[in-house]
């Protein structure tokens, strides 16, 4: 089965799709793509909501979303709700487990666009407590924030690690080579869109697919789906 694990597809919710219509056009690229199962990870920011309201208004857009793939009569992939959940203190005190992809212990925790600071122990006391299964959202985007040793660091941290497609497919010639050894070393586990619309941003999972195919990472392409799958 093919995942995109990570994709800002429910309309009007965060910064990704802006309306009913552009959800259905970016689950029909889905589609296109052979993709069979998408996780709806919406941006979710413990600083500016609570937990249950967030659920609730995410619950709203999930079913406008599913009247809307009933009225085309479309064929859409699986759909699951989950969240790309930003890194804060408070989360550490909380049962981040309503956050988890629907039905798993699966967390996509987005980690703090900042350098290194207290938040890693906050990460690790999530972790240790082992009350879910993290995943690291986009690692890769943090080679320019952290540096290589704290980069290194968090990397070897015991928890899946997802990259973006457009990573695989924009990356200049230094940066893709970096990306191309974590994934022939296995050091990376998913994949994901991370799609916001139809443009800058869009689905394009089969595109970055190929390029890591071209390059004789067939086997890990299909372990990183597996996974995926598994997951969620
Ligand atoms: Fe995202």
């Amino acid at each position: 089965m093919n995942v995109d694990f990570h994709c800002h597809i429910l309309p009007c919710f965060d910064d990704g799709s802006e309306s009913a219509e552009m959800s259905l056009e970016m689950l029909a690229r889905e589609k296109e793509q052979g993709i069979d199962r998408v996780i709806l990870t919406s941006h979710f920011y413990r600083r500016h909501e609570e937990q249950s309201h967030f659920l609730k208004r995410r619950q709203r857009a999930f079913d406008e979303l599913r009247r809307a793939v009933e009225k085309s009569g479309m064929d859409v992939p699986e759909l699951k709700l989950g969240a790309e959940v930003a890194m804060t203190r408070q989360l550490r005190m909380e049962d981040l487990r309503p956050l988890c992809i629907q039905g798993t212990q699966t967390l996509l925790l987005e980690l703090p666009f900042a350098p290194v600071g207290p938040w890693l122990n906050d990460v690790r006391a999530i972790i240790d407590k082992n009350t879910v299964r993290v995943v690291f959202a986009h690692i890769e985007r943090f080679r320019d924030v952290w540096s290589k040793r704290d980069f290194e660091e968090i990397m070897e941290l015991p928890v899946l690690k997802q990259i973006n497609t457009t990573s695989v497919i924009s990356d200049g010639f230094f940066r893709k080579r970096q990306l191309m050894k974590l994934v022939e070393e296995e050091k990376v586990h998913i994949l994901g869109t991370d799609a916001h619309n139809l443009t800058k941003r869009p689905v394009n999972m089969g595109k970055a697919v190929d390029i890591l195919v071209g390059k004789g990472y067939e086997r890990q392409v299909r372990k990183m789906m597996k996974t995926a799958e598994l997951i969620s």
